[in-house]
Formats: structure tokens, C-alpha cells, sequence
């Protein structure tokens, strides 16, 4: 007889892109990307509990406008489940509730992470099985950024970026994360580069020296390298993000970045103390914006406790 599954936790991690090297726009209307993205410690939980029927919840951090979080009957946990489901031909049942960390619609694939926790946790919960190799295909039918908040760590993304390839990185890299009250819609960003760089390459940049700073474990070689391709329509949309990314820098960042296609901005410092310390230079500020510190790489979406 097979152990029953009473309930279970998975946590699932945001991401930001160490290097995000867009490409001229492809017939699908998707993007071809050479991303590097970065798993860092800020996270979305996902409980799941045997139920007849099917129920999502949503409890978010007070930092998060539970209005923007998407409920209707198509959120991304809903898809990933009818996903599940049907490639396996069985019921979907459950009542599951999502805790919410990662900031809605701010460039660190929070939508993603649910949708990766919503495959863990349910190949588990319906006692499936599903290969790694299956569950990767699903993930990239969900959307771009979901196959990585499975896998986790730091690694290369091509394709649209739901190909990922994972690369030696032995650091730990600290992180202020600033966040933004009002989120940027990720089409509209990528519709702005097309606007901005219309002769942009077929091919997107390479990220060599990203990959070989990241392996020199130096915070300082990575700084000088980080790039986002997203960042200047990111900024052209939202001017605001090139002073925070300035203010940021001027508290003693290393340097500052919009995360993927923004609003949130990401600062590297050299340590956790040091993040710390710019962490509470930018809350000393006169409006304080949300700011947390987080490090990476972590791992994807990983089962924390079982039922
Ligand atoms: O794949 P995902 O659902 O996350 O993509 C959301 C939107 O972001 C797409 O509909 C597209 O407008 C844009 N996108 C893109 N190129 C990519 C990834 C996303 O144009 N590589």
C-alpha cells in the first residue's frame, strides 16, 4: 500500500537576471533571450491539502496589494494544476493556499513561482510521479521564466528562456531588492524595446564574462557586468527607477539594476553586512521604499514540509 499524502509546503524562489540579453522580435511574437538568471531568497509558499473539490487561496505580506494578485478562475496555479491533471488524465483536486512574498508584477517571476510550486506540489499530493523531464515540459508550457523557478541556483536561459542550463556558481551573492508599489506589465515592456531598439540582433548578446565573474567569486568583477537589455524601456516607462538605481548606488551599492522587465530594482553589495547597511540607508530616506535583502543562488521549488 502507497503512504498517503496528508498535505505538504513548497517553497518556490524569486529570480533575477544577472544578465538579460534580449533578440529582435521572433514570428510568435516571444523574444529569443540569452538570460543568466539567479535564484535569490525571497519566497512564495504553497500549501496543499487532500480536498473533493478544487480551492486556491491567497494570503500575501502586508508589503503586497492583495487586489493585484490575479484570483480569477485562470491564475497561473489554476493552469498549472489543469496542466498537471490533464497530462496525467486525473481529477483536479485540492484546496491549496499560495503565501505570497515575492512582489506581484515585479520583474522576479513571482507568477512563476507559483506555478512551479503548484507542479511539485501536486505531482505529490496526486502521488504522480511526474518525470524531471515532463514536469520541465509542463513548466515551459506554463510560461518562459517557470522551468527556472524549478530548477533554481544560478543558470543560463535561451530559447525564450524556458531552456535552462545550470552553471558552476560557487559564490554568495547579497542583494537589496527595492520594491516598487505599482508593477510594469512584461509585454509592454518588451513592446517599448521593440520600439526603442527596432534593429535589435536576431541573435542576443552573449554573457561570457558574466559567467567567468560569477566563477571568480568577486563581487566587484560581477558588478561590471551585470547587463539587462530590458532595463533602458523599463526605465523609459517608469523614470523614477533610474533615480531609485542612482540613490541606490549613491548609498554604497556596487550597482543597481531593474530585476527582469522591472519595476523592482536589484543592488549587489559585497556582503551581508554591507547589504544591510544600504538595506537601512535607503528605509532612512525620506518616502522609504519596501526594501528587502536577499542572497543567492538558492534552490527551486523544493518540498519544506510534509504533511
Ligand atoms: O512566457 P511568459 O508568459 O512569461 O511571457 C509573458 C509575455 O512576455 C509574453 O506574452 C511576451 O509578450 C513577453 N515575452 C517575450 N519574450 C520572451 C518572454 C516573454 O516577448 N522571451
Amino acid at each position: 500500500m502507497r503512504n498517503s499524502v496528508a498535505g505538504l509546503t513548497v517553497r518556490a524562489p524569486a529570480k533575477i537576471n544577472l544578465h538579460l540579453g534580449v533578440g529582435a522580435v521572433r514570428e510568435d511574437g516571444m523574444h529569443p533571450l540569452l538570460t543568466v538568471y539567479h535564484a535569490v531568497g525571497l519566497y512564495d509558499d504553497l500549501s496543499a491539502i487532500p480536498a473533493p473539490d478544487w480551492r486556491v487561496g491567497v494570503d500575501v505580506e502586508d508589503y503586497i496589494d492583495p487586489a493585484a494578485v490575479p484570483l480569477d478562475g485562470d491564475n497561473i496555479v489554476d493552469r498549472a494544476a489543469t496542466l498537471l491533471a490533464a497530462h496525467h488524465g486525473v481529477a483536479r483536486s485540492g484546496d491549496l493556499q499560495v503565501t505570497k512574498a515575492i512582489p506581484v508584477a515585479g520583474g522576479m517571476a513571482g507568477g512563476s513561482a507559483d506555478a512551479a510550486a503548484a507542479l511539485v506540489a501536486l505531482d505529490r499530493l496526486w502521488r504522480l510521479e511526474t518525470s524531471d523531464e515532463d514536469l520541465l515540459a509542463l513548466a515551459a508550457r506554463l510560461g518562459s521564466d517557470v522551468p527556472f523557478a524549478l530548477v533554481g541556483g544560478t543558470a543560463v536561459g535561451t530559447g525564450r528562456g524556458e531552456i535552462v542550463t545550470p552553471v558552476a556558481d560557487h559564490g554568495t551573492w547579497w542583494w537589496v531588492v527595492v520594491l516598487s508599489p505599482e508593477g510594469l506589465s512584461t509585454p509592454e515592456v518588451y513592446r517599448h524595446f521593440d520600439r526603442l531598439f527596432p534593429d535589435a540582433p536576431a541573435t542576443p548578446p552573449a554573457a561570457g564574462e558574466l559567467l567567468a565573474a560569477l566563477d571568480s567569486g568577486d563581487p566587484h568583477r560581477l558588478a561590471a557586468t551585470l547587463h539587462n537589455d530590458l532595463q533602458a524601456p523599463a526605465l523609459d516607462l517608469r523614470p523614477d527607477l533610474a533615480r531609485r538605481i542612482a540613490t541606490g548606488e549613491a548609498e554604497g551599492a556596487l550597482r543597481g539594476l531593474v530585476s527582469g522587465s522591472g519595476p523592482t530594482c536589484v543592488f549587489l553589495c559585497e556582503s551581508g553586512d554591507h547589504a544591510r547597511e544600504v538595506a537601512g540607508a535607503l528605509l532612512a530616506g525620506s518616502e522609504p521604499p519596501v526594501v528587502l535583502v536577499a542572497n543567492g543562488p538558492v534552490a527551486g521549488a523544493h518540498v519544506v514540509t510534509h504533511g
